[in-house]
């Protein structure tokens, strides 16, 4: 079942993608159009672009692209029927009561109040004075019982079936408790079994930005291994782009988030009064994490552990971060091995110190490069100066003037050659940076040719191309297709993803519904909105020509001209002139 068409044209109508779309991001008019910076991936010019005349956006970046209703799913990462009633809540509209299929939305509801109801189970377990052991633990690392309420935080019974038999007494099958990762299913000797899959363990759950409980974190209470075992990934949940107290952090309001390591790091710091601190779960910092906290902070402050696992994770969060314009500061951490520890050891003022003396990136990549070497000696001394210029040569005039300095009275050379060091490490810098784009340019161009969704288009490049032309006419034209149904149908089209395409544009057209962006987001994935977007605003390249149109036809039926595979000999310019010349 789906929703009904006429209701999604209706809504399309009402809501206006601008607003939608600058609610999430800024965005800045450019004639017809508006830009700003991609929310689906990193980039430092916008190329992000929503065209409010047909009520679409499109990414020059990343090919990211659709209607209003492909935005809001992918931007809230909502199911099609969840994305359809959020845009009609923003417009104001109310849901048909029938003609949708909401199972998938249903299902992830049942999987939220399975967590909640599973978050409070495991709170009473805590709670409880047989598992006095439990709240122990926590006590004895120095949490108080508001701080243990205030997260949630929780015990998993030291038992096969105590939460399954719970959670079933209030309505849960064992296969959505399976489904939630609460609990595993055995197949054994052609007997099925399901247990639980946190036991005796101290229970850390994992909430998100509206209050959900999203997955848990179990912690073993001794030394034995795993130490923790996650939530793997469910309908709710991707661990790695899981972020632990960010639904706390974004109240702290002062624009700066302390990230750390593990749970109790975050823990600790909120009980100590620095309540914008957050962990990023999973194994690597993503591009979607770093992002997410862009939304809430301009500012990072990287705490991580102080060891080796620590130093090469925040190398890689500083590359990743870097990306999204945040500014980024690196605590270094002495006086114990992690947050939770240093709070513990020496109290929150030792912390708050450390907070103040939190170096800049570019201070914190000299004080790596430094650790490196040993300027007792002439050759430790140069070594780190040619690397230093090197971390120099991508900053601005002022650190570069403050640096050469510092350096030049630390070590005894002199700032004007430290300065011509780094002009020649940006002059290296430059041309890497060159030959790596042109490199990107080549990759775009040869790309250009493929498409994901469409995995035959670069072996039919000929009739895709056609193909292609005549979804962008018929959709902006469909008095086209009108004239000239007679002559073509979706069977005559070579790749199976542009048919569908057409398949759908019919039925539309057919059915005397406007052919925009939105008579197609029913049909197809996010992921494969992107290429009918990318076709739909082809039509501002075409002649959008009945000629064109017939052209097109003949190449989709003469069989012997389609198969082109050298797809290198020819540019979009050439196959147009092509067309032009007939
Ligand atoms: P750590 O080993 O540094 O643990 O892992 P921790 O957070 O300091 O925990 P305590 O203080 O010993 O209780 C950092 C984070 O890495 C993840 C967890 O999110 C943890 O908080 N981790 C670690 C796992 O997911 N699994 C593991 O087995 C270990
Ligand atoms: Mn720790």
């Amino acid at each position: 079942m789906r929703i009904n068409e006429r209701f999604i044209q209706e809504l399309q109508e009402k809501v206006d993608i601008e607003s939608v779309i600058s609610s999430s991001i800024t965005l800045k008019r450019r004639g017809k159009t508006l830009v700003g910076l991609c929310p689906f991936h990193n980039e430092k010019t916008p190329s992000f672009t929503v065209y409010p005349e047909s009520n679409s956006f499109y990414c020059f970046g990343c090919g990211a692209g659709g209607d209003v209703i492909t935005f809001v799913r992918r931007m809230e990462n909502l199911d099609y029927i969840e994305a359809v009633k959020s845009v009609a809540q923003m417009a104001g509209m109310s849901m048909p009561e029938d003609g949708y299929d909401d199972t998938l939305s249903k299902q992830r509801m049942k999987l939220l109040s399975a967590n909640r109801e599973a978050a409070r189970f495991y709170h009473e377990c805590l709670m409880d004075p047989k598992n006095r052991a439990a709240l122990d633990y926590f006590l004895n690392r120095g949490l108080s019982i508001n701080t243990i309420r205030r997260f949630g935080l929780g015990y998993a019974p030291n038992d096969w079936r105590e939460l399954i038999n719970h959670l079933k007494s209030k309505g849960f099958t064992e296969h959505e408790l399976v489904l939630a990762n609460l609990a595993r299913r055995s197949d054994k000797d052609g007997r099925t079994n399901f247990y639980d899959n946190f036991r005796n363990r101290v229970m850390f759950p994992i909430i998100d930005l509206r209050g959900n409980v999203i997955a848990f974190g179990g912690r073993v209470m001794d030394d034995s291994k795993p130490k923790y075992i996650n939530t793997s990934d469910t309908l709710v949940y991707k661990k790695s782009n899981g972020v632990f107290g960010l639904n706390l952090a974004k109240n702290a309001n002062d624009n700066k988030l302390i990230l750390v390591e593990g749970y109790m790091d975050v823990i600790a710091l909120h009980q100590a009064g620095f309540t914008n601190a957050i962990a990023c779960l999973g194994t690597a910092f993503t591009n979607e994490q770093a992002n997410l906290l862009s939304r809430y902070a301009d500012e990072v402050i990287i705490c991580y552990d102080n060891d080796g696992a620590g130093r090469t994770a925040t190398a890689r969060a500083l590359g990743v971060l870097n990306k999204t314009g945040l500014k980024l500061r690196v605590v270094q951490m002495t006086g114990g091995k992690d947050a939770d520890e240093i709070i513990r050891t020496h109290g929150k003022e030792r912390f708050a110190d450390l907070l103040k003396g939190a170096a800049s990136t570019t201070e914190y990549k000299l004080l790596e490069e430094r650790a490196k070497r040993d300027l007792s000696t002439d050759d430790g001394k140069v070594e780190f100066l040619i690397a230093a210029a090197q971390v120099l040569a991508s900053c601005g005039t002022i650190e570069r003037d403050i640096y050469s300095t510092r350096l030049s009275n630390e070590l005894g050379v002199s700032a004007d050659s430290i300065k011509a060091q780094i002009k020649s490490a940006e002059g290296k810098l430059r041309r890497l940076e060159e030959s790596r784009k042109h490199k990107e340019e080549m990759a775009a161009i040869e790309k250009s040719f493929e498409d994901k969704n469409n995995p035959e288009r670069a072996a039919n490049l000929k009739a895709a191309r056609a193909e292609e032309t005549l979804i962008a006419s018929f959709m902006r034209n469909p008095d086209f297709y009108n004239k000239l149904k007679e002559r073509i149908s979706p069977e005559d089209f070579v790749t199976a993803f542009n048919r569908r395409i057409m398949q759908s544009l019919v039925k539309a057209l057919e059915n005397g519904i406007e052919p925009n962006l939105s008579a197609f987001s029913a049909d197809f994935t996010p992921e494969e909105m992107d290429s009918v977007t990318r076709i739909f605003h082809l039509s501002s390249t075409l002649g959008n020509t009945l000629r064109e149109c017939e052209d097109c036809i003949e190449v989709l039926k003469d069989k012997s001209s389609q198969k082109i595979t050298d797809t290198s000999s020819m540019s979009d310019e050439e196959f147009l002139k092509l067309f032009k010349k007939k």
